[in-house]
């Protein structure tokens, strides 16, 4: 057995000579990006522990998790930016994510009153106002009612809101990181409200969360009937408990806050509540002492993940360039790219499903020759909207706002492959 495995690995290093290499047509151009194979290298020609004893068992993991060597694939947060860990966020690690899913333990956690645990034998969710009937539903009604499954973004309105002022947070994990996509199954809330029967001066639902902090916020009928979901999985799995298990809402397009985790009521009336998350919180403060209020929708964002200041380049010659472009008006169209600080662009390579308010995925293949770069991704969705740079924002919006910073990000990438927030004067 032993024997025979040296005897392949020998066989397997001769085939790997840089002259059969050369023959087979894998010749080492520049920009190539496979490693020397002229010199002997241990890890083709020696063998490893991991061939030379048995792995754990099927007993060992009833519930999967990363490889050890993934360790630092986490959520993180930023201290100083709360003052407590209950009411704060932690950021989604967008330089380590490939294609469009994040994995549910990755998804970025924001609570204003941390993590309610709730057995979902004991969950009710209940319809109430201006309506014909009012219901109490259990956990097990809503999953006997018609359910779907849709891919979809959701968006923190906060996210990018260190920014306003000038580049502050190193890594798109932290300048971007309040953003997360996954499937999400549920009932559509339409359903629900014809169950209990809209009244007809029925304009504004309230939603309310079961959390310690109860939060709640108004969101317009109309959109209640359109495509809000009441989610009871997520990437095929029951909710975790930081996402709002056993049930959260899902309002497609619209800013995080609204998506109430562990919904436990909602009430129909006939104008919005004003809650907190809506008056003092969520509203946009401009240069002239007005707010903009009910900013529901998410305007069109990208950012380049990779390079990134958690992403170096490391490597000269052939590079992927990669990152997320998103809307909350409808689909992705196209994703420029710029190396020099917006003076020159080109097409990304958009990659994987192009989806309605999902994030989508793109990509530049480029050959790096050790120069700076001041890399840019600029958005263009379906309704033909182009993600505005920081200067254009500032203009219409001032510098007092928090929320719905969409501004186009740049990188500058040192000499030594290093990055770091900057912006252009
Ligand atoms: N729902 C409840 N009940 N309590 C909360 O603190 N936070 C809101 C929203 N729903 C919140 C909530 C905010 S501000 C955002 S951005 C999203 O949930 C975050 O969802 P996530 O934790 O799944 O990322
Ligand atoms: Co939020």
């Amino acid at each position: 057995m032993r024997d025979k495995s040296r005897a392949d690995l020998v066989n397997r290093r001769r085939f790997l000579s840089a002259a059969s290499l050369a023959g087979a047509g894998i010749a080492m151009t520049r920009g190539a990006s496979a490693t020397d194979t002229t010199k002997p290298d241990p890890l083709i020609t020696e063998v490893q522990d991991w061939q030379r004893y048995l792995g754990d068992g099927v007993d060992k993991r009833p519930y999967g998790s990363p490889s050890k060597f993934e360790k630092n694939v986490i959520r993180r947060d930023v201290s100083w930016l709360t003052a407590s860990a209950e009411s704060s966020v932690n950021f989604t690690p967008l330089h380590e994510l490939d294609g469009i899913i994040t994995p549910s333990g990755l998804c970025f956690e924001r609570h204003h009153g941390g993590v309610a645990e709730i057995d979902p034998a004991k969950h009710r969710l209940m319809i109430n106002g201006l309506v014909e009937k009012p219901l109490v539903f259990t956990m097990d009604d809503i999953k006997r009612m018609p359910r779907t499954n849709r891919i979809y973004f959701l968006e923190c309105a906060a996210n990018s809101g260190m920014e306003w002022r000038g580049a502050q947070l190193n890594g798109c994990q932290f300048t971007h990181g309040m953003v997360h996509n996954v499937m999400y199954t549920g009932v559509p809330l339409k359903v629900v409200l014809d169950e209990a029967g809209l009244r007809p001066n029925a304009k504004w639902l309230m939603l309310e969360g079961g959390d310690a902090s109860g939060m709640n916020r108004s969101l317009p009928v109309e959109k209640g009937l359109s495509d809000v979901l009441l989610a009871f999985a997520m990437n095929g799995e029951a909710l975790r408990p930081e996402q709002g298990y056993p049930l959260r809402a899902v309002i497609p397009g619209w800013e995080g806050n609204l998506w109430v985790k562990w919904l436990r009521r909602i009430e129909v009336g006939d104008q919005p509540w004003q809650t907190r998350e809506e008056t003092s919180k969520y509203t946009d403060l401009l240069a002239d002492g007005r707010s903009r209020k009910h900013t529901f929708i998410m305007d069109a964002k990208s950012v380049v993940t990779s390079p990134s200041p958690q992403a170096p380049l490391k490597y000269k010659g052939r590079n992927v360039l990669s990152g997320f472009a998103w809307s909350g008006r409808g689909t992705i169209q196209r994703v420029d790219v710029s190396l020099d600080g917006g003076r020159n662009w080109q097409t990304a390579r958009i990659d994987g499903p192009v989806l309605d308010k999902s994030l989508t995925r793109f990509y530049v293949d480029f050959d790096w020759n050790g120069e700076e770069l001041m890399v840019q991704s600029r958005a263009i969705d379906s309704t033909g909207y182009v993600q505005p740079t920081k200067d254009e924002l500032r203009k219409v919006r001032g510098v007092n706002s928090i929320y719905h910073n969409n501004g186009i990000q740049t990188w500058l990438v040192h000499r030594n492959g290093d990055s770091e927030n900057v912006e252009l004067g």
